[in-house]
């Protein structure tokens, strides 16, 4: 296959976890012989820096004639504080999400097992999470009409209904394919926008039925969400509720850093990880790479190279299970106390679990220090070329079987 993509490392961290995506495509390209044709583009305070622009058309003009897009961060210090600057990084990528059409953010939530401890959600509470979060992405608060006197400022929310609608219409299809259940998260006890909302997808609820729909507010979204992750499935929002919850929900799983998502309309799509700029790490080699190179597996996967995604996730779950990962997630330091523990023995799961956690107890006392992003990399690139052994399959006929059985 030949994949066009553009590149946008973007601000802080973005460039160097880029550099272990494009490792990881380099891998897949080799094991495969796919073609990704890569052209680079500036976003963020890198733009404004050499255009005095957070994007420009050229960079728009070559996001739309890729395939794809993939994009490392953006955001800088030197903008956040002084409320008086007009242009601003964030607003590149607020740009070019709107630009582009893409609507619909995705960003998959789940828990690893191997790092349960370094959550400081009670481990009973975040085993086998697995829920995916659909934010709306380009009206709401982000984009409405805002204002600004010497005392005085607004901001808007304002959503069309069709808007609603082809969100809402994408989260339906993605829970036929995975539990059936959408919970919309909303204010509709307050807000006009969140009123919209419920009675749009109450329309869409009742010609998929299959579906079942609930309805919660976010102050209580909030609060489930660390209380009892595993009640949802998929959590479909507006655009402002999406990026407190999806911040939110990156506790679960350990770190912010792990976190994928893809953004798409009808027209476009983009690939990066939830996190930010993460300035305070710029340059160090140690900001963590999986929210990035998860983003390139969850490309690929959409792109239809299921072989490529699956290998992309392997190397990934090899490298959390062995510790190779970077300091926000490689900790020796068990954050959750021994009476924690003790109580959060799950009795369904103690005896399966006894003898995989003795495993991991032993293989945490050879825990090494923690990687740097590019030891991470260059961890998943060997992994995904390593020749593996085939597992002899032992195949019993069927009739064979029976005569065993008599
Ligand atoms: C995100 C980010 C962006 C957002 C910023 C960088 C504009 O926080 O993708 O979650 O608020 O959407
Ligand atoms: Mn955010």
């Amino acid at each position: 296959m030949v994949m066009k993509i553009a590149v946008l490392p973007g601000d802080g961290i973005g460039p160097e976890i880029l550099v272990q995506s494009l490792k990881v495509l380099k891998a897949i390209s080799l094991k495969f012989g796919h073609k990704f044709i890569l052209s680079n583009c500036l976003i963020g305070a890198e733009s404004i820096k050499k255009n005095g622009l957070p994007i420009t058309q050229e960079t728009i003009n070559i996001c739309k004639s890729s395939d794809t897009i993939l994009l490392g961060a953006v955001g800088d210090p030197l903008y956040d504080n002084d409320p008086q600057i007009k242009i601003r990084p964030e607003q590149g990528l607020l740009e070019l999400r709107q630009n582009l059409g893409l609507y619909c953010n995705m960003r998959p939530i789940k828990s690893y097992k191997k790092l349960l401890k370094v959550s400081p959600i009670k481990q009973s509470f975040i085993k086998h999470v697995n829920f995916v979060i659909f934010r709306e992405l380009t009206s709401g608060i982000y984009f409405g009409k805002k204002w600004r006197s010497q005392d005085e400022a607004y901001d808007t929310c304002t959503y069309k209904k069709d808007r609603i609608k082809q969100i809402a219409i994408q989260a339906f299809e993605t829970a036929r394919q995975r539990k059936k259940k959408i919970t919309l998260v909303d204010k509709a006890n307050v807000l006009e926008t969140s009123r919209l909302w419920r009675e749009t997808v109450k329309e869409i609820a009742q010609n998929n039925q299959d579906i079942k729909v609930d309805y919660i507010f976010i102050d209580n979204a909030c609060m489930q969400i660390v209380l009892n992750p595993r009640q949802f499935d998929i959590l479909l929002t507006d655009n402002m509720f999406g990026d407190i919850l999806s911040d939110e929900a990156s506790v679960i799983t350990g770190s912010l850093g792990l976190l994928p998502s893809v953004s798409f309309g009808d027209h476009y799509s983009l690939y990066e990880p939830v996190h930010g700029s993460f300035p305070q790490a710029k340059g160090k080699n140690i900001a963590n790479p999986l929210g990035s190179i998860l983003s390139v597996s969850l490309m690929l996967e959409n792109f239809g190279l299921k072989k490529e995604s699956f290998l992309i996730n392997r190397a990934v779950n090899e490298s959390i299970n062995l510790g190779i990962t970077t300091q926000d997630l490689n900790t020796k330091q068990d954050l959750n106390t021994k009476q924690d523990q003790d109580q959060d023995q799950d009795k369904q799961d103690q005896d399966q679990d006894q003898d995989q956690d003795k495993q991991d107890q032993d293989q945490d006392l050879n825990t090494k220090k923690p990687c740097t992003t590019s030891e991470v990399g260059d961890f998943l690139f060997s992994s995904i070329l390593k020749k593996r052994k085939r597992r002899k399959r032992i195949i019993i006929k069927k009739n064979d079987l029976n005569k065993q059985l008599n």
